[in-house]
């Protein structure tokens, strides 16, 4: 179908299914993948706030942060190598889900699990038994492999594809938030074990945080080999009489015939697309392109990652002591992890725009707010003139709401909302553009923060605060709300809105099933 029109195939209609034990539990072992993603994002900041850790891998950025505070506090940790640590990774993941994408075409999904759980694991241990700064990035660059492999970082394949074609359709939505929740339980419990190892006398505790991604690692490795593939991947393998038996399997009814037709559909389609990645460059799918680029953008440029990879050093350049540093990040990963929950309970009455542009408030006026606290200071010297307690918690207060309200915004809907845009013919062009642009713009915060603190110093806050004013002025605008909207039909919404529709002719659009399209375009 390339270069034809835009099919509108099925409309709005459900397929018998319930939410059956077994899905349930397929979906929670496959979830891990995100358990395993987030343990990752949590753990590096923790431990290059550790001592120990400074000491013995970056001796001068140790003795940078053993000056005493009449020095430049912005600058302390401000090393590439240190941050080439945390950005590794990325780099890799990045690079490696383009190879997973074809292990999980020949193999199967649960074999690309399977090979990301292993490579973890021998990341994990290189990591946790590290002698030198190389072995220490070698672990990265392995965990980084892992998550391509093991998450395909959300691509068209493995953990969220899987967790949406076990799912009974109308679950999709929270099921997607699911696996934002695991990442978040990560991050979460990577900050309560930093908080833990920290105080291990001998000053190993480093190689229990480190070591202990093995954990998440065996769980999906094993997870892996007890999860049955999905129909679809067994359809598309051409396992018919198995697709089927899944199907009933997994929606605890025996009506599963019109499903099965649609998705036998949807493969054979899905085989009969030559090109996607010259598709999406039409000027038709001119919305989809710009959103799979910006969304991811924007996502990181929120700042997020400051906070999740480095609050802890952050919270010591601002004269915390390393307990305090340790234990506001703890605080600041609870608070994620229950925000999480807002986003999957409103997702689908309030919409994605609501969350986006109350999220999008939250954040700024939080960064505004921490931004001037850490300015009246620190000014621009960086020499601190001692923070009273009652201080600090107001900043940790405010980084809380500024955390709480990504948790609910773009935290999920970053991943959310660009999963449910792309017709069939773009899917996988589109999902791959959005992961890549997220790893890259994930890479670079990771690897630019601490130098930009340092320069930019507390102006770095209102920076974020800028982009973040830039992304929701832009959702206001361009994003048009998708809550509800069947993937099939989505390309009338973009048709109806009053910037995008200009790209989208009459005739690019073949309605399969006009009846439910003109009420999709009623009702949008
Ligand atoms: C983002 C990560 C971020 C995490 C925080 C995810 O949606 O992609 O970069 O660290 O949310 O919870």
């Amino acid at each position: 179908m390339a270069g034809g029109p835009i099919v509108l195939t099925s409309g709005a209609k459900e397929h018998p299914g319930k939410m059956t034990l077994f899905v349930f539990l397929t979906c929670l072992v496959a979830s891990s993948g995100g358990l395993i993603f987030g343990y990752d994002i949590g753990i590096s900041g923790g431990v290059t706030s550790m001592d120990s850790f400074l000491s013995r891998f970056f001796p001068s950025v140790y003795r940078q942060q053993m000056a005493d505070s009449s020095t430049n506090q912005y600058c302390k940790f401000d090393s590439q190598l240190l941050t080439l640590f945390t950005s590794s990774l990325y780099v890799a993941a990045l690079i490696s889900s383009f190879l997973a994408s074809t292990v999980t075409r020949v193999f199967g999904r649960k074999w690309s699990m399977f090979a990301g759980g292993i490579t973890f694991l021998l990341g994990s241990a290189i990591n946790g038994a590290a002698v030198n700064v190389l072995m220490l990035i070698l672990g990265r660059v392995l965990l980084g492999i892992g998550i391509g492999f093991a998450n395909q970082a959300r691509a068209h394949s493995s953990v969220p594809l899987y967790l949406s074609e076990m799912a009974p359709a109308k679950l999709r939505g929270m099921l997607n938030i699911g696996f934002q929740l695991m990442i978040t339980i990560g991050i979460f419990a990577a900050n309560l074990i930093n908080y833990g190892t920290a105080s291990i006398e001998g000053g190993w505790g480093w190689r229990v945080s480190l070591g202990l991604a093995a954990v998440p690692a065996v769980i999906i490795t094993v997870g892996s080999l007890v999860l049955p593939d999905t129909p679809n991947s067994l359809i598309e393998r051409g396992y018919d009489d198995e697709a089927k038996a899944m199907l009933r399997k997994i929606r605890g009814t025996e009506d599963i015939q019109a499903e099965y037709g649609d998705l036998v559909a949807a493969s054979a389609e899905a085989k009969s697309i030559d090109h996607p990645w010259s598709n999406i460059l039409q000027r038709r799918y001119r919305p989809q392109l710009c959103m799979a680029i910006l969304i991811p953008s924007f996502q990181q440029l929120t700042g997020i990652n400051v906070i999740m990879f480095y609050a802890p050093v952050l919270f010591k350049t601002l004269g915390f002591g390393s307990e305090a540093s340790l234990a506001s990040a703890v605080i600041s990963g609870i608070v994620n992890v229950f925000a999480t929950f807002v986003s999957i309970a409103t997702v689908d009455k309030l919409g994605r725009r609501k969350l986006f542009l109350q999220g999008g408030t939250q954040m700024l006026v939080s960064q505004l707010l921490v931004g001037t606290l850490i300015a009246l200071k620190f000014g621009t010297t960086g020499v601190a003139t001692g923070m009273s307690t009652n201080y600090a918690s107001i900043i940790v207060l405010f980084i809380c709401f500024y955390v709480a309200a990504f948790a609910w915004s773009w935290g999920p809907l970053g991943w959310l909302v660009p999963s449910e845009i792309f017709p069939l013919e773009i899917r996988s062009a589109g999902q791959s553009i959005t992961v890549s642009v997220n790893m890259l713009f994930t890479f670079i915060i990771a690897q630019v923060f601490l130098t930009a603190l340092c320069h930019l110093k507390f102006g770095l806050f209102y920076f974020f605060a800028g982009w973040v004013v830039i992304m929701t002025a832009f959702v206001a605008l361009f994003l048009p709300e998708t809550k509800n909207v069947p993937i099939e039909e989505i390309v009338l919404v973009w048709k109806k809105h009053w910037f995008w529709g200009k790209f989208i002719s009459d005739d690019d659009i073949h309605v399969g099933n006009l009846e439910v399209a003109k009420h999709t375009i009623e009702a949008a």
